[in-house]
Order: structure tokens, then sequence, then C-alpha cells
């Protein structure tokens, strides 16, 4: 089904442009002085709510970033299949995840290729030291490359996780060290990643696990985002290994 609405609770977590320089809005969050800013945007204050004083060990992030072309079939913003808003690389680097996590921290953070200088100048940003990537390759039930999609230079079957740490021997886990840096798996819906990746990261990286721009929500982590709720299915025509197939064959 093709849909013009936008992605659930939207209203309320709509990116606004430009930060809040509001300094009442900022005294709710005694964060904000904290960490010494005047102003936060909205999505960094949205989650300075939905953290509170948790402090996360592992953070798993997958932002809404903009590319150049915001018209074209596979633009998360294209108008009539609206699959979600984005952010500016401003309002990514500037989620406060240095603050929302714990001293000694690993963060998995999905970057696309065309954009890998802007996936490690926010994960720079966030407070982390880039170590290492895992790859995503995208297969067809036979086990071969996946070319559906798009690619202005080469044809993208693959995505890539950049890996990072915060804090003193921050090592991944005993697992960590057998496994393996790729996953082959089959496409789903736009822009969705592979559900394997939270066996992965639970076995190379401690707990408490978060979420970022989660869509859907999982046991044993925080989800947040503005599609990070239970009900979450896919709104548009998609491929037909999307999630809700997945989720009801494996009922
Ligand atoms: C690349 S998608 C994440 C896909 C997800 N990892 C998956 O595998 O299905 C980015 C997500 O960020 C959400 N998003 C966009 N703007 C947001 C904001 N201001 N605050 C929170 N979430 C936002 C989008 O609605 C979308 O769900």
């Amino acid at each position: 089904m093709q849909t013009s609405a936008p992605p659930p609770n939207s209203a309320r977590l709509t990116p606004i442009r430009g930060a809040l320089d509001n300094r009442s809005s900022c005294a709710k969050f005694s964060f904000c002085s904290q960490i010494g800013v005047r102003s936060l945007a909205a999505p960094a204050i949205d989650l300075i709510g939905f953290v509170g004083d948790q402090r996360f060990a592992t953070i798993l992030a997958d932002p809404p970033w903009q590319f150049t072309n915001k018209t074209g079939k596979v633009a998360p913003e294209h108008k009539r299949l609206s699959r979600y808003n984005t952010l500016t690389l401003e309002e990514i680097r500037a989620l406060p995840i240095d603050h929302v996590t714990a001293a000694k921290a690993h963060l998995y953070l999905w970057c696309p290729n065309a954009l890998l200088p802007e996936g490690l100048a926010v994960l720079e940003a966030w407070g982390f030291t880039y170590k290492s990537n895992l790859v995503w390759h995208k297969v067809r039930k036979d086990g071969g490359s996946d070319g559906r999609g798009v690619g202005f230079y080469f044809r993208n079957v693959t995505e890539l996780i950049l890996f990072g740490v915060k804090g003193k021997n921050a090592r991944t886990l005993a697992p960590g060290r057998r496994q393996v840096n790729l996953l082959a798996t089959r496409k789903r819906e736009h822009s969705r990643k592979p559900d394997e990746q939270y066996e992965i990261i639970e076995s190379c990286s401690p707990g408490p696990y978060l979420e970022l721009f989660a869509r859907g929500t999982r046991s044993g982590w925080a989800s947040w985002g503005n599609q990070a709720d239970g009900g979450y299915r896919p709104t548009w025509k998609t491929y037909a290994h999307h999630s809700q197939v997945y989720t009801v064959a494996a009922e």
C-alpha cells in the first residue's frame, strides 16, 4: 500500500531547522548546563527526555542522512513515497551521544557509502574513535549479490557499519575476536537493516543497549526514534522480503 501520510509520531519529533534558542526550554533539562550548551535542537531534546538518567554501554544508530538528491525514488523524503524525514548533518552531529553513553562504550553507526567522511565526522563528534567496520552484503535468495537498487558511480550491494569505541580498554567481548566483519543477508524494505545485526552486537558488545532511529522495538534494547513503536510496519510498496512478511513468518 502506498500512502503519503507521515510516519507515526512524526509531529512530536519533526526536526526543527536550526537550534532552539530558548533558555527556558533548556532549563527543563539541567542537562544543557551540564554539557555546557545554551540551546539544543529538537531531536537532541527529545533524546535527552527519552534517556533520562540512563547511560548506555552500546549504541546502534542508523541516522536519517540527507542525500544531495532528495527527489529520486530511493530518497527517504521522496514526496509520494513519504518514507521518513531526514536530518541535516549538523543535527545528527549535535546529538549528545557522548553524554548518554557510559565512560566505556561501543558505537555501531550505519553509514551510506557516499557519506563515509560524514559518518566518520559524526562518530568523532559523538565522542568515539573509529576502529573497524562491519560490511552488510545484500544477497539474493540464491546467495548472489542483489543488484537491484541504485548507484551513481557503482551499483551498491554493500553498506557499512562503522565501529567506534570510547574510553580505555574498550575492546569487543571475546566472541568479537572470532566474529567475521561480514553479514550476508537479503534486502528488506527501503533502508531496513538486517535483524542479524542484533545478535552480532549483543555477543560482541556489553549492554545496556540503545538503538537510535529505530523502527519498531526489540526486547533488551531501549529503542528511540519517531518510528520506534511496536506496531511499526512499512506503509509503502516494497520488496516481497520486507519486515512484516518476516514477522508473520516467524510467528
Ligand atoms: C534510516 S531510517 C532507520 C531504519 C531502521 N534502522 C531499520 O532498520 O528499519 C531512519 C529513521 O529515523 C527516523 N527519524 C527521522 N527524523 C527523526 C527525528 N527527528 N527524531 C527521531 N527519529 C527520526 C525516521 O523516521 C526513520 O525511522
